[in-house]
């Protein structure tokens, strides 16, 4: 069996999640290749039996994501399995891509989801899932990769069938709460060509400061990732308008939803009730630029 393992992941949780597969499906396989999303060659990804795809929850599925799944060709007999890591709620993830990833023909023989830590600068620091993923969510990561190996090669010889999956859900159930805050670019301070950090790592490839006027081309999801990693400050989100709301979601929806889940068993916190930053959203702990440096990959 050839498999690929291929992630989206701007803070590398789910990355980490895609490793610990990785390590598990390789001594099972012939081959198994891991990518990231940015760098995988479409026109290749019918050389694999398996493919494994991992991403956070934004809303539902991110949009650089969705547009990867569409672009694929028909992968007729192909077996596809999906993962994700999310802050709370990833109800409206699975049933999207999995309906994404049939119409392209994949059969999905498995779902799993994971917390992770969030970096959202409007909500507070440190966050209910922070911590996430650990060393017993990567445990279960890897048992969860070889059992998907399992699973397919159960299912191709007739053995296993598909599990239920997730059915699609109405269009109107996906509408987005995510505030959308205006950016403005203050061009002095910005260092480009000898920086490059927002362009290069903006997930939907919608900044090119190489063009005059430099741009924030349309595409932009509002992650605020750009504004995040600016050494700068070049680039300004006023995150004030938007806290009273991302603190009352916290406390009204997200708090909630966490707390049912782990009366259910489906939620470990790391993080004891009484440190979550209620008064110190990301923004306010992180006040110094840039506000998130991006971690370098651990051997
Ligand atoms: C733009 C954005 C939107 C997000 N939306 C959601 C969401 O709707 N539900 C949720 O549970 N978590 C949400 N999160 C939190 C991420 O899903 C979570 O931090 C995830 O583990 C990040 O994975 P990564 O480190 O691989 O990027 C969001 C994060 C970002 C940056």
């Amino acid at each position: 069996m050839d498999c690929v393992i291929v992630y989206f992941s701007l803070t590398k949780n789910t990355k980490k999640i895609a490793h610990a597969i990785h390590n598990a499906v390789a001594p099972l396989v012939a081959r198994c290749d891991l990518k990231a999303l940015k760098l995988v060659d479409t026109t290749k990804l019918d050389n694999y039996d398996l493919i494994g795809l991992g991403s956070p929850v934004w809303a539902a599925v991110p949009a650089n994501v969705e547009r990867f799944i569409q672009s694929l060709p028909v992968l007729e007999e192909k077996h596809a399995f999906v993962f994700s890591t999310h802050g709370t709620k990833p109800e409206r993830f699975f049933p999207r891509i999995v309906e994404l990833l049939q119409n392209k023909g994949l059969t999905v023989i498995g779902t799993r989801d994971w917390y992770g830590s969030v970096y959202l600068p409007n909500l507070p620091k440190p966050y209910f899932t922070d911590g996430h993923p650990d060393a017993i969510d990567l445990k279960e990561a890897e048992d969860f990769g070889r059992e998907m190996v399992q699973l397919s090669t159960k299912i191709k010889s007739g053995e296993a069938e598909p599990p239920p999956l997730p059915e699609p859900l109405p269009p109107e159930a996906y509408g987005s709460a995510r505030p959308r805050i205006k950016k403005t670019f203050h061009e002095k301070k910005c260092r480009f060509p000898e920086c490059r950090l927002c362009m290069d790592h903006c997930p939907m490839d919608a900044i090119d400061l190489s063009l005059f006027p430099k741009i924030f081309k349309k595409g932009c999801e509002y992650c605020y990732f750009c504004e995040m990693i600016c050494p700068e400050g070049a680039i300004e989100v006023d995150y004030g308008s938007v806290l009273e709301m991302g603190v009352s979601r916290a406390k009204d929806v997200f708090l909630k939803a966490l707390e049912k889940a782990e009366a259910e068993g489906r939620f470990r916190p790391l993080i004891a009730k009484e440190d979550i930053g209620w008064e110190t959203p990301y923004y306010k702990l992180h006040n110094k630029h840039p506000r998130y440096i991006i971690p370098k990959d651990e051997k």
